[in-house]
């Protein structure tokens, strides 16, 4: 394992300069075939990436989703629950990390593009998306609300009847909203930032949100005039690390994950983002407070 692990690595490595001296261009694989040397002159000092002797990783993400990542207005950095996983996880197996914001949207593509190493977004392990993605085991469960301002009426899937819905585009809960769409007869509209479509709920050019409780909870206590219920949905929800098909980092991932969890420190991560008792692994799904 550490060989394999030590391979990446160096791939990951020297494709460092390529990825961190640009903000757009890198077309290339972190993961992919390395050049087997460099023009540089070696030098006893490594290449400036590296106190992580792996070389440097970048997570994708979309930082519209606190607590699980978010800009934090007052340092511009992404912070969140997902940030500290992966912190936790690149440190302990000697990596550098570097964090790239996108739109939800666009991180599965990313990953195919090799633009990223992993996604750390919330993002749901679904039958659809390991099609094209390799994930990690679960390491937080959530469920879908309907979000809606009080005085909209609504109290159950039904009322939304001729109603708009937003969601996020490429969510699960944009194909969980369309197949309840079909059943219920409201229209669903797919935006690209959480932010945004709260936005739109409160200026009421939508009546509703279909999102993860754990996300909007935060919402419901900035603003008074929210309220939500929930709604089953089919598939298994949760959030789980994405990787690139076949990457070799699933397993070492995977490790430290169930290291982070065993310890003890994970809890103290859901404490601290989630103000929650820790809810990881088996979906007990009872952790929600009143
Ligand atoms: N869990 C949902 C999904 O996987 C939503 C995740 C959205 N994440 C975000 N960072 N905006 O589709």
């Amino acid at each position: 394992m550490n060989k394999k692990l030590w391979m990446f690595g160096l791939s990951a490595a020297l494709s460092f300069g390529i990825l961190a001296g640009c903000g757009t261009g890198g077309e290339e694989a972190p993961s992919g075939d390395a050049p087997t040397d460099s023009e540089e002159p070696q030098t006893e000092e490594p290449a400036e990436a590296t106190e992580g002797e792996g070389g440097t990783l970048v997570m994708g993400t979309s930082a519209d989703y606190p607590p699980y990542e978010s800009i934090d207005t007052q340092s511009g950095e992404i912070v969140g629950f997902d940030v500290d996983i992966a912190k936790y996880i690149t440190e302990e197996l000697g990596y550098e990390l570097q964090v790239e914001d996108m739109d939800f949207n666009g991180l599965i593509p990313a990953m195919e593009a090799g633009r990223v190493d992993f996604v750390l977004a919330g993002m749901t392990p679904t039958e659809e998306r390991l099609e094209n993605v390799d994930f990690s085991d679960i390491y937080y469960d959530a469920k879908n609300l309907i979000v809606t301002t009080e005085d909209a009426g609504i109290s159950a899937v039904e009322d939304l009847a001729g109603l708009k819905v937003g969601v996020q585009l490429g969510s699960i809960q944009e194909g969980d909203a369309e197949a309840l769409a079909e059943e219920h007869g409201f229209e669903v509209v797919k935006l690209n930032r959480i932010p945004e479509i709260m936005q739109e709920l409160l200026a009421g050019r939508i009546d509703a949100i279909l999102m993860e409780d754990t996300v909007a909870a935060g919402h419901m206590e900035a603003q008074d005039q929210l309220v939500s219920f929930e709604v089953e949905s089919e598939e298994e929800m949760g959030s789980a690390i994405a990787f690139p098909k076949g990457s070799e980092l699933v397993e070492p991932f995977n490790e430290k994950l169930n290291e982070l969890i065993e310890s003890g420190k994970m809890d103290e991560l859901i404490l601290q983002w989630f103000d929650a008792e820790g809810e990881v692994e088996d979906a007990d799904a009872e952790a929600e407070q009143e």
